[in-house]
């Protein structure tokens, strides 16, 4: 028997358990991660490289550990695109959303406390409560997937967690919350304990609907959080932010570890922001893509989720590991996310998808015969 993890002292909540990670198969058509299928435009790989070589000439030295030039900008285009005005004052910035999360789960959850979320969703909210020590509640979903209120109001009064979930768009589901049912949790939470509220937007610029940062407005207690993995084609470069208030930018840096943000990553984001209405030109492109993979998942005779996101969920089958499997052998790698029933394919190129189409065209000929 091979030394393993199970012969250390590992922490009892983590025995047995499996690192987190969709498959990253070398296949023609990868559709299963929610990735940006555009590279990034060569004139700003080109600035990229400009700004990190700036940078490289100071790697000798810490970087801005309050990474401030990059809040700012951030803070420019949350305004810009949200109409609500924020500074650096109210934005966080870490490598990638997880790390924002992780964040504000070691600041508001930890030992002897709770956070809730509304399954199914995004997983890593679950798996990052479990590894900062905080417990977790998996709340209420309709069966078509938009969020119980009235039951999710029941949860929270129940179990008065201490950090509430919200993800809009959803993840997997794709499905989006409205403004009120995010003010009635908001409110439930603040009667209940009061607890912080993360209205996780990793996908926001691809919805049909607009931002909740206004939310943000007397409500000291919620955080929205995104990223430029998604919208901004960045997946590669590990940045997601936060927007609240001040207190809770202040809250956060208790925890964060110094340095965090690399002077290579700060150099690259801003870099990408230089260039965001070029970035943000292929988020049209994909969500007329989301559609149109909404509208031919349906006729070819699937059931599909209301998307708000750059991915779909679709099914039912009986068994959505042996769809996964047939879809794959066609060179597709679309993601079982372990909703019983349903697979999510992320909406990629018109190639890709006509690929995926392809691919789901045959198998569903398959099943029938
Ligand atoms: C809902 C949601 N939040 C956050 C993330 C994390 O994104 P990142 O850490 O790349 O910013 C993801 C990634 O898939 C996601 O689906």
């Amino acid at each position: 028997m091979t030394f393993g993890i199970d012969d250390l002292p590992v922490r009892d909540e983590l025995r047995g358990k499996s690192p987190y990670g969709a498959p990253q198969l070398d296949v023609p058509v990868r559709l299963n991660t929610n990735e940006n299928p555009y590279p990034l435009p060569e004139a700003l790989v080109e600035r990229i490289a400009e700004r990190v070589r700036e940078a490289a000439r100071d790697l000798n030295r810490y970087p801005d550990r309050d990474a401030v030039e990059l809040r700012t900008k951030l803070a420019e285009y949350l305004t810009e695109t949200s109409g609500h005005p924020l500074d650096a004052s109210n934005v966080w910035a870490a490598n990638g959303s997880n790390e924002v999360i992780q964040q504000l789960l070691q600041t508001f959850g930890g030992p002897g406390r709770t956070a809730i979320g509304f399954e199914p969703s995004y997983s890593m909210h679950g798996l990052i409560a479990r590894g900062t020590g905080t417990g977790w509640i998996s709340g209420p979903r309709h069966e078509d997937f938009t969020v119980d209120v009235p039951a999710a109001e029941r949860a929270i009064a129940e179990h008065r967690p201490d950090v509430v979930f919200i993800t809009t768009p959803n993840n997997p589901t794709g499905t989006a919350v409205p403004a009120e049912a995010v003010v009635a949790l908001h409110d439930a939470a603040q009667a209940a304990k009061p607890s912080m509220v993360v209205v996780d937007e990793a996908y926001i610029e691809f919805s049909h609907g607009a931002s909740l940062l206004p939310l943000l407005a007397g409500r000291p207690n919620l955080v929205v959080s995104r990223t430029m993995s998604k919208a901004f084609g960045a997946a590669g470069l590990r940045l997601g932010y936060l927007a609240a208030h001040p207190a809770v930018v202040d809250a956060v840096q208790l925890v964060r570890l110094p340095y965090h943000l690399s002077a290579v990553t700060q150099a690259t984001a801003l870099a990408a922001l230089e260039h965001t209405d070029t970035l943000l030109k292929y988020v049209e492109q994909l969500k007329t893509e989301r559609d149109r993979l909404v509208a031919e998942l349906r006729a070819i005779g699937y059931e599909v989720t209301e998307s708000d996101a750059n991915f779909v969920q679709f099914g039912r089958f009986a068994d959505a590991q042996e769809v996964w499997r047939r879809i794959l052998d066609r060179g597709v790698l679309v993601r079982d996310n372990g909703v019983p029933g349903w697979l999510r394919v992320t909406a990629g190129t018109p190639e890709e998808n006509d690929a995926f189409l392809d691919a789901v065209r045959e198998v569903k000929k398959e099943q029938s015969t």
